[in-house]
């Protein structure tokens, strides 16, 4: 049997505040939409249907390629409303219509999938997903009669004392045969909101005799609704449990699990060693015995196997091969390589700077638009003068370089292989190999100089 699958996201999500769509607000690193789109893919749909109000271009453009059709819902009349902007784009689609809410981040396939099986082996024409609230207030409470059936869902602000108690409440996951999908066109207008709710469709398919079900069996946690601030804070945090756990599971030591931050998009290796106040971002891929000290972010990169990433460092979109060691409180900005085994030390900012096997800079320095040999050693206090105020130029450093404390490196220059630059050097011309380079002016010593000061001052 196919399925199509309609995500709901045209709703303004006031609750909000924000000036961003509710949906493309990220929990641990990822839109609401693509953890549900995410979900939703794992069924191999015919098709999938976003639908989207005013925002559909930013979606969209957010989304980027992620082979989805989009449907306009031009003003946000409701949740049944969305559902109908969206049949054209089903066109004579047949078979289920998995229905979604793009503000339910944690959704998880694997319910779905029950809901689905259930949702044929029953033959119904309309199946809902519900599981039991510690707090129903947010979601609508599902309606049934003397003998279980489902007869409606209710939402709060149209729900009677008795029902206000009910715990059992509508997930915004439905599993609808695209032939009853005409009882949209039965649904009204809610008299309290004035929109045309969805989860009205559950009344009109019990009124019209279509078999409908609700099966509880969703958790809160994973089909937590976010409407507010407060609820997308919950929803990180869940996630956020969820990742680490994993990651426990795979062979992870984290000192102090609930201070680490990981987006969904990360991949750690076995054995590695995570201190408190660690955020890994984006498609961060971190090797096998790697060890992260605390206050650590590393953003879009790659960190190869038995790296030591220590205290108070940021490293972005960059990569750190095998046996490095980076920081404390060093800053590896875009683009850079960091060789094998390599020493990037306290206070060094990089910027596409690719480091030789081996290499040093362990102190206080800056190397922007800089390639460094192997075995390279820099001294502290180095930096590359990269910017002339109107362009960037690159240094290049062979292998085997000494470079002595306190050089400016102003480029574009080259410094050969195995050359020596002296200390408090401002090299402004390519230095040949095994040369050394000294551009100080020569020390002078005036013999006796601080007596006869001392006299003068007497006077
Ligand atoms: C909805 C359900 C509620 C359920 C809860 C689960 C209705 C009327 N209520 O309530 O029973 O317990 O979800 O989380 O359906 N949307 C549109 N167009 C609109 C309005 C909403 O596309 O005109 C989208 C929203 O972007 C959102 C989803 O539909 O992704 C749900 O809308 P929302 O307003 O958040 O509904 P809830 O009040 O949470
Ligand atoms: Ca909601």
């Amino acid at each position: 049997m196919s399925t199509a699958c309609v995500v709901l996201a045209a709703g303004l999500g006031k609750r909000m505040r924000s000036d961003i769509p509710k949906v493309l607000h990220p929990v641990c690193g990822i839109t609401m939409i693509e953890c549900v789109l995410g979900a939703a893919k794992r069924f191999r749909p015919e098709k999938i249907v976003v639908v989207a109000g005013k925002h559909l271009d930013v979606i969209r453009k957010s989304l980027g390629n992620n082979e989805v059709a989009f449907a306009l819902q031009r003003e946000p009349k409701g949740t049944g409303h969305a559902l109908l902007c969206a049949r054209s784009e089903l066109g004579d689609f047949r078979g289920t219509v998995l229905v979604l809410n793009g503000d339910t981040p944690l959704i998880c396939h694997e319910t779905i999938r029950q809901l689905l099986r259930l949702h044929r082996k029953e033959r119904n024409g309309l199946s809902v997903l519900s599981f039991e609230a510690a707090n129903p207030k947010d979601y609508g409470r599902v309606v049934r009669d003397e003998t279980g059936r489902v007869t409606s869902i209710v939402e709060d602000s149209d729900a009677d004392e008795q029902q206000k108690k009910m715990r059992e409440v509508n997930s915004g996951v439905y599993a609808i045969d695209s032939r009853n999908l005409f009882l949209l066109d039965r649904i009204r207008r809610n008299r309290a909101k004035g929109e045309y709710y969805l989860t009205d469709i559950v009344a009109e398919a019990y009124r019209s005799g279509v078999k409908a079900a609700a099966y509880c069996i969703g958790a809160e946690e994973d089909f937590l609704g976010v409407n507010t601030r407060e609820e997308l804070s919950r929803a990180s945090m869940l996630m956020r449990k969820r990742l680490v756990k994993k990651w426990a599971g795979k062979g992870v030591s984290f000192l102090d699990a609930d201070s680490v931050f990981i987006h969904a998009g990360v991949t750690i290796g076995r054995d590695v060693i995570i201190y408190p106040n660690v955020y890994l971002e984006g498609n961060t891929k971190i090797g096998r015995g790697t060890t992260v000290f605390p206050h650590v972010r590393i953003v879009g990169s790659e960190i190869g196997n038995g790296v030591v990433i220590k205290d108070s460092t940021l490293v972005e979109e960059s990569k750190i091969r095998h046996g490095a060691s980076v920081g404390p409180f060093a800053h590896v900005r875009p683009g850079c390589e960091v060789g094998p085994g390599a020493k990037i030390g306290n206070f060094v900012e990089l910027k596409k700077a690719v480091i030789g096997r081996e290499s040093k800079a362990s102190h206080l320095s800056y190397l922007g638009d800089a390639t460094i040999g192997r075995g390279v050693n820099i001294g502290a206090g180095t930096i590359t003068c990269n910017y002339d105020g109107d362009k960037k130029h690159s240094t290049v450093l062979g292998d085997g370089v000494f470079v002595g404390s306190d050089t400016q490196l102003v480029a574009p220059v080259k410094v050969g292989r195995g050359a020596y630059i002296g200390a408090g050097s401002t090299i402004t011309k390519d230095v040949p190999a095994g040369a050394l380079a000294i551009s100080r002016t020569a020390q002078k010593n005036v013999e006796g100089w601080v007596k006869k000061r001392k006299a003068r001052v007497k006077g």
